[in-house]
């Protein structure tokens, strides 16, 4: 039996990376799914491997700082399916600066419109359409950087240690509501997507306005070793989704190959200590 037959799954941010992993594999599993981002191009090829594969998919152009935006996406997902049961709050960019008080405030805006008031506004036209059709689960990507410091990614620490305690406080709200929805959060360690890539900042010099993975890995241990993929997380929102999770709520699933677990000392490649 596919773990989410019948379920509607709307996915923000899903032309790349996580998100579209998430799309994938929530289609796989038998949702029919709504995918949206700014990256049109992205966003046509993610559906034709979704209908290729046999699954069912729909895309729509979706800035997730518009509000307007969020109300047609939402009412175009009503209409198309009659419903919404799966809410993946998942768009998100990185802007890095070697200081916090290098951080121009226009990327500070940057990045809490994208991170968090993207996330807000999910919630604000996703839960109204849950509440239609008598309740659903709603994922919102955090990051383990919500839940530790990391130098140089201080504005985005903010946004997702915001979305952390977010998902809480909306969880409580909706089990206080007794609605049928259920609010969780995810936390992805370093995963090998294009964000990578395409974190910057407006900070100078402009050497420092970008991090690669590989700075990333080597900064934070990983004690497993490995960057995760992208399906790694996919595989821990589909049970959220999924109604194996139906006793979770306001809680936070860590997906990080055990950065948050601890640390320990490595043994270098010639075995001296
Ligand atoms: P990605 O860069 O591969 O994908 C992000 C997607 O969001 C892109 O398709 C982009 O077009 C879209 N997007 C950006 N601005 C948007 C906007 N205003 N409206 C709609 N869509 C927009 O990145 P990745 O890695 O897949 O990230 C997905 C989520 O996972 C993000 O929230 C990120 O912060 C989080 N995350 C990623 C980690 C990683 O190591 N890759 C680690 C922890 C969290």
């Amino acid at each position: 039996m596919s773990q989410v037959q019948g379920k509607v799954a709307l996915v923000t941010g899903a032309a790349s990376g996580i998100g579209a992993a998430c799309a994938e594999v929530l289609a796989r599993e038998g949702a029919r799914v709504v995918a949206t981002d700014i990256d049109d191009a992205r966003g046509a090829g993610l559906i034709a491997k979704i209908k290729q594969a046999g699954g069912e998919a729909k895309y729509f152009h979706h800035d997730v700082t518009s509000e307007a935006a969020w109300a047609e996406v939402v009412a175009a997902t009503e209409k198309l399916h009659g419903r919404l049961d799966i809410l993946v709050s998942n768009a998100g960019i990185a802007l890095s600066a070697p200081s916090i008080v290098d951080v121009s405030l226009s990327d500070w805006r940057r990045q809490t419109a994208i991170n968090l008031d993207g996330v807000f506004l999910s919630v604000k036209y996703g839960i109204p359409a849950m509440r239609r059709c008598g309740g659903g689960s709603i994922i919102m990507m955090s990051s383990v950087a919500g839940l530790r410091g990391t130098p140089s990614l201080a504005a985005y620490c903010a946004t997702k240690g915001g979305v952390r305690l977010f998902a809480k406080a909306v969880a409580m709200e909706c089990a206080q509501a007794n609605d049928g929805i259920r609010v969780n959060s995810v936390h992805p360690g370093i995963i090998d997507t294009p964000i990578w890539n395409k974190i910057t900042g407006t900070a100078t010099p402009p050497e420092h306005n970008s991090m690669t993975i590989a700075e990333g890995f080597a900064q934070l241990s990983v004690p497993l070793g490995f960057a995760g993929q992208a399906e790694d997380i996919a595989n821990g929102v589909l049970y959220l989704a999924s109604d194996a999770a139906r006793y979770l709520t306001g809680t936070e699933l860590i997906i990080d190959g055990g950065m948050t677990g601890g640390s320990f000392r490595r043994a270098p490649p010639d075995g001296n200590q």
